[in-house]
């Protein structure tokens, strides 16, 4: 039988009542690491979503790295989760928490103790991060990660998830895409590693798995973007680099979601060596900008290869989403210079279709 966006679909144990995923962007409305008032109106706008995945969440203070973005590693900000999450439910939604460590993507100003951003090797990114006042910020040349250090890592990435089900959120995600820690681990290029993390797959799948095994494989998924070389990634053959690492995941995780670079043949075959759901984010340029978001017409297209499509722009500037994309349009179009912090405005005052 042919697919459709709109046929309810498992994931885990939830029942979706469509294929139509939220994906993780950042909004860069959060102050002191906390869920802001803004934010619950904007993710209980989107609750008609077949699944909602936040915005990537630091689960410590060193995963940050950019302003203005949430945390789940305080109590405080576990309680400004639970309003999010209880405002989703009360409109028959589900969310889960994105967690995005963003390694060497960082900068030390945004810590309270000024240390040094960290990676798997002592690398620069090549890139910057625009500080409070708009100044870009050289990423500095990170702190290699020590064996002991990664456990702890990896006990920061559990934390924060069991803190996510402590928040009422579904599930998580982890960010291991688009050049951030665990991508950098996968990298040719960060990974230089000579011990049994050099091994380029060990980091993801030792977070992943220790996150499953504390909240439930069926509440974690994993983000992976093959052949991104957003944010300086190197990777020299990711057919084989993407079928190991699926090879190698549980496949009861509640998902792997792709973020596909422009190469429909790699994500066929990374489906036909995936046993799981397979959510799909079917992006169509490399950097994740205004003009490369996915229409509703490559969704539909992009649908036969995957279990659930995942959308960014459409979502971002139209909280009914599946009403529109079921209408045939029309569609608000995205304001990229409203994309990143600022107030209600590019956020949650995109209107929904009129009656
Ligand atoms: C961004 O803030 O532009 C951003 C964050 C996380 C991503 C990609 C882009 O995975």
């Amino acid at each position: 039988m042919t697919k459709s966006l709109f046929d309810s679909v498992t994931l885990g144990k939830l029942d979706l009542p469509n294929r139509l995923a939220m994906s993780p962007m950042t909004r860069s409305r959060s102050y002191d690491g906390l869920a802001s008032e803004l934010m619950v109106e904007y993710y209980a706008q989107r609750a008609g979503a077949g699944l909602i995945i936040t915005e990537g969440i630091q689960p410590s203070v060193i995963g940050q790295g950019s302003i203005n973005t949430p945390g789940l590693h305080t109590d405080e900000q576990v309680a400004s989760w639970r309003k999010v999450t209880d405002a989703v439910h009360d409109r028959a939604g589900r969310i889960f928490a994105q967690l995005w460590h963003s390694g060497r993507v960082a900068h030390s100003s945004l810590y309270p103790d000024g240390r040094l951003p960290v990676a798997p090797s002592a690398v620069p990114s090549g890139g910057h991060m625009i500080s409070h006042r708009g100044e870009q910020l050289d990423h500095p040349t990170p702190h290699a990660l020590t064996l002991h250090e990664i456990a702890e890592t990896i006990a920061d990435f559990v934390a924060a998830a069991r803190n996510a089900m402590a928040a009422g959120f579904d599930g998580v995600e982890l960010h291991a895409a688009n050049g951030y820690l665990i991508h950098q681990f996968l990298s040719d290029n960060v990974n230089l590693r000579d011990d049994e993390y050099g091994e380029r797959t060990r980091f993801a799948l030792d977070v992943t798995h220790a996150v499953a095994n504390a909240i439930g494989p069926e509440r974690t998924g994993i983000h992976l973007s093959p052949a991104n070389p957003y944010n300086g990634i190197e990777e020299r053959d990711p057919s084989t680099l993407y079928t190991s690492l699926l090879g190698a995941l549980r496949p009861d995780l509640a998902y792997v979601h792709l973020l596909e670079i422009g190469n429909r043949p790699l994500t066929k075959h990374l489906r036909s060596v995936w046993p799981g759901t397979l959510v799909l984010n079917p992006h169509t340029g490399i950097k994740p900008v205004a003009g490369m978001f996915a229409s509703a017409e490559e969704a539909a297209a992009a649908l036969p290869v995957a279990d659930i499509i995942a959308l960014g722009g459409l979502w971002l500037a139209n909280p009914d989403l599946p009403a529109r994309i079921w209408a045939g349009g029309p569609y608000n179009e995205p304001d990229p210079e409203t994309f990143y912090g600022g107030d209600r405005r590019g956020y949650t005052d995109y209107p929904p279709l009129a009656r």
